[in-house]
C-alpha cells in the first residue's frame, strides 16, 4: 500500500495535534451542553473517533450514510442519505463530522436534512477544506486543515474503498489510479 503514496500532506504527529485543538475549542464552545456528534460514514471513522476522544463533554455520537462518489473521484453531484431514525435531533446541538468538504455537494444535502429536523444549533467540523472545487456556497464551522487542490486518501479517506486505514493523509502516485 505504502509503495502506492506520492506525498504526505498531512503526517500522523500534525494530524494529532491538530485533532486535539480542534477537540479543546469544541468543549470550549459546548461548555455546559451535550453535542450530539453525527458522522458521515464512512469517511469519518477515524477522525470521529479521535475527535470524540478530544472533547471533554458529555457527548452522544450517531451515524448516518451519505454518498455521491462510487468509485471514482469526482462527485456525482447524486447524495444518497441514509440514517437510523432511532434518535432525535430536535432540540439538540448537532455537530456534523465529516472527512473533507470538497464541493459541497454532499454536506447541502446532509445540513438540510438535519435542519429540517428542528435541531437546536447545527455545525460542521470537518477534518479537510478543500476550498478550491466548491460548487455550493457552504462553509465549515470547524476545519483541521486547508487541503490543496489534489485527491487525497487516508486517515478514513478512500480510492475505491481502500487506504482509509493510513494513518495519515496522503497523495497517490498517478499509477495508482489506473
Ligand atoms: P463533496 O460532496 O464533493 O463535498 O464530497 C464529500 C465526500 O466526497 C467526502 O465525504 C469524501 O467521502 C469524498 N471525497 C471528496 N474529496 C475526496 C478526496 O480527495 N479523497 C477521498 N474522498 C474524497
Ligand atoms: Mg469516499
Amino acid at each position: 500500500m505504502k509503495e502506492s503514496i506520492k506525498e504526505i500532506l498531512f503526517s500522523q504527529e500534525a494530524i494529532s495535534q491538530r485533532v486535539k485543538e480542534l477537540g479543546a475549542q469544541l468543549t470550549e464552545d459546548y461548555a455546559g451542553k451535550s453535542p450530539l456528534l453525527i458522522g458521515v460514514l464512512k469517511g469519518c471513522f477515524v477522525f470521529l473517533a479521535d475527535i470524540a476522544r478530544n472533547i471533554d463533554l458529555n457527548c452522544e455520537v450517531r451515524f448516518i450514510t451519505a454518498s455521491s462518489y462510487g468509485a471514482g473521484t469526482i462527485t456525482s453531484g447524486d447524495v444518497k442519505i441514509g440514517m437510523d431514525f432511532d434518535f432525535e435531533i430536535a432540540g439538540r446541538d448537532i455537530i456534523i463530522i465529516e472527512d473533507i468538504l470538497d464541493s459541497g455537494v454532499t454536506l447541502t444535502t446532509l445540513r438540510g436534512f438535519i435542519a429540517a429536523r428542528g435541531p437546536a444549533s447545527l455545525k460542521i467540523c470537518t477534518l479537510l477544506d478543500k476550498p478550491a472545487r466548491r460548487q455550493a456556497p457552504l462553509y465549515a464551522d470547524y476545519i483541521g486543515f486547508e487541503c490543496p487542490d489534489e485527491f487525497v486518501v487516508g486517515y478514513g479517506l478512500d480510492f475505491a474503498e481502500s487506504y482509509r486505514n493510513l494513518p495519515y493523509v496522503a497523495i497517490l502516485k498517478p499509477e495508482a489510479y489506473s
